[in-house]
């Protein structure tokens, strides 16, 4: 179920063209005003600008050599390239990011102050370049406990397991880092979906193998190999019936259903979806 649109300041803006798509928008974002009149707005879906007419746009067209987002390609397996571009290097293009992602969230995100963030945008490459599909930005302070701050798969792409990799690629760098991490909240409804999915899936692989009796990883291990925060981990379990509570003592045991388990593995992997492969990252975390 789409989340209403909610009026914005003054704007009529109600679908975007980008590249070969008209895609409807599901809340106002703060475009100048100028740019707010008109029922369609005009996004290059290579460099981000915007435009309010078509004869602007196709000028922009045959001009615009960016093929690809700016900033470091960090990750390539089969069609799907990412890029890593820093708020402060390319604050156009991020400031442009942050509208654009506005159109499909309803909470307040930034969009002028882009400095303090990297961008990991997700695209799908053919012979006419690396195509958009989503991104998510993560603050770059190290003490930050948040591994992304904010994830946008384009509607377009949306239900194709896109948001489900680039969650997973979103940990990936969080191992990386050794460190653990969350999603900044609160999320929305399809954020928080997305999540617990994803949190359930990826304990599922962790356990699928255990037989009941063996000795279980502590949830702090379990924490550090995945890169989630213990309390994600812990509500994972929790989701997955996984955890059974002593009412006499407060304490927690495991219950293991390893066939469920594989069962739920089987149905996603049933789908198709294109999959994380760690080998494609080419990264040093940020510094
Ligand atoms: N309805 C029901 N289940 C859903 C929905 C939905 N609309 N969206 C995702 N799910 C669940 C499903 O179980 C789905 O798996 P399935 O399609 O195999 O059944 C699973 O989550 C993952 O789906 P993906 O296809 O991997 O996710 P998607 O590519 O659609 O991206 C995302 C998810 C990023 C949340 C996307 O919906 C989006 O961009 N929404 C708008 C912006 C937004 O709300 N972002 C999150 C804000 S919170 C934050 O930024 C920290
Ligand atoms: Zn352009």
């Amino acid at each position: 179920k789409k989340p209403k649109k909610v009026s914005g300041p003054a704007s009529q803006i109600e679908y975007i063209e980008f590249g070969q798509y008209q895609i409807d928008i599901w809340y106002a974002a703060p475009y100048p005003e100028e740019y707010s009149r008109n029922k369609e707005l005009f996004i290059c879906e290579f460099c981000l600008k915007y435009m309010e007419s078509d004869i602007v746009a196709w000028r922009h067209k045959t001009k615009c050599h960016h093929k690809h987002p700016p900033g470091d390609e960090i990750y390539r397996d089969g069609k799907i390239m990412i890029f890593e571009v820093d708020g402060r290097k390319n604050p156009l293009y991020c400031q442009n990011l942050c509208l654009l992602a506005k159109l499909f969230l309803g909470s307040k995100t930034l969009y002028y102050d882009v400095e303090p963030f990297l961008f990991y945008v997700m695209t799908e490459y053919d012979e006419y370049g690396c195509h958009f599909v989503g991104y998510f930005s993560k603050e770059k302070r190290p003490s930050s406990l948040n591994n992304v701050s904010c994830i946008l798969i384009l509607p377009i792409h949306q239900r194709k397991g896109y948001g489900h990799l680039l969650i997973d690629f979103s940990y990936l760098l969080t191992r990386v880092e050794r460190k653990t991490g969350s999603p900044e909240k609160p999320l929305s409804d399809m954020g928080l979906v997305s999540y617990r999915n994803y949190w359930r899936l990826i304990l599922c692989y962790y356990l699928k193998d255990y037989r009941s009796g063996d000795e279980l990883p502590s949830i702090r291990s379990m924490s550090d190999e995945l890169g989630l925060t213990p309390d994600d981990v812990i509500s994972a379990l929790d989701a997955l019936g996984a955890l059974l509570r002593d009412p006499t003592t407060g304490t927690y045991a495991f219950k293991l259903k390893t066939d469920y388990y594989k069962e739920v593995i089987k149905l996603h992997e049933s789908k198709g979806y294109a999959t994380l492969n760690p080998k494609g990252l080419i990264w040093t975390p940020y510094i």
